[in-house]
């Protein structure tokens, strides 16, 4: 038996599609048209591409987007600056930081000076907490496009048991956070560098998913043959990018697998979208 794939291009695509419904009615009834900023800082190859197809994806939802380009050797002072000037500009609604950032920056501080209501990445504390209590105001893109990768894919969650390997703040933390909040309701395993046998786990898992950043870390035989599989990794191996699973090994056994890429990339975009809609309904009043 083949698994399903998982098209998270297909489904990136009818979200956009919503969006751009959504924000031709918002700017015919009030007049705005969302916009998001977005900040890179350096040359980091991977994160010019990220940051280029974020501005596709935005012009491609007929939202408006711009690019603030920063110098690597740029002062956490500098930085802040241009943040705090995006956050009492009312015609931005959404800002972005692309990370990782220069190594000289604080991260912390940096993403703590969004303005909560901005914060379209879902990274600020508050709304880091508010998703925690399960009163999302921004929910975090990668999380967030899993979610709907499963929902889309008519994938039930309750009552099963999800494995998140990675417990990055970006995306394994939320990610166990999403799957065990009411509605969602999988009983949820997380595993990190310390866990003794992550084998032995993921072959009682219904769902794994794999955020670590290595390369075929998930071996073919750690899945069982009924397991869905949702490989958050995007890694660079020659001139390929792979996932943190095997892929040949897994497709053959188990029911359903994402592709990488074509999986959960187009989906973390999407939800960037939705949260740049979302954000400019949240400062905008009705006239
Ligand atoms: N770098 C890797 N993933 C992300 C993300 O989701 N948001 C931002 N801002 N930077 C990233």
């Amino acid at each position: 038996m083949t698994a399903q794939l998982i098209d998270g291009k297909q489904i990136a695509e009818h979200c956009r599609l919503q969006v751009q419904q959504q924000a031709v009615a918002m700017l015919q009834q009030t007049g705005v048209s969302p916009h998001l900023a977005a900040i890179l800082c350096g040359d980091d190859p991977a994160s010019q591409v990220y940051v280029r197809n974020k501005e596709k994806a935005c012009a491609k939802a007929g939202l408006r987007s711009t690019l603030h380009r920063l110098p690597a050797d740029v002062t956490q002072q500098q930085l802040q600056q241009l943040i705090a000037a995006l956050n009492s500009n009312p015609d931005v609604h959404g800002i972005l930081v692309q990370l990782p950032l220069p190594r000289h920056l604080d991260t912390v501080a940096i993403l703590d000076a969004v303005t909560p209501l901005k914060d379209v990445d879902a990274f600020h504390p508050e709304n880091v907490g508010l998703m925690l209590q399960g009163r999302p105001r921004f929910l975090p893109c990668t999380p967030a496009g899993v979610m709907r990768l499963l929902s889309a894919s008519g994938i039930p969650t309750a009552g099963r048991h999800a494995v998140v390997i990675g417990r990055s703040d970006i995306v394994g933390k939320p990610m166990a956070a999403l799957l065990l909040q009411k509605g969602a309701d999988a009983t949820v395993t997380v595993c990190h560098s310390r866990t003794p046998d992550i084998a032995a786990l993921c072959r009682q898992a219904d769902i794994v998913i794999a955020a670590v950043g290595i390369p075929n870390f998930v071996h073919g035989d750690w899945l069982k043959p009924d397991a869905v599989v949702i490989d958050v990794g995007i890694n660079r191996l020659g001139d390929k990018l792979v996932g943190d699973v095997d892929f040949d090994a897994a497709v053959g056994h188990v029911a359903a697998i994402t592709p990488v890429p074509g999986g959960v990339g187009p989906m973390t975009i999407a939800m960037l979208l939705e949260n740049t809609l979302t954000a400019a309904r949240l400062q905008t009043t009705r006239p």
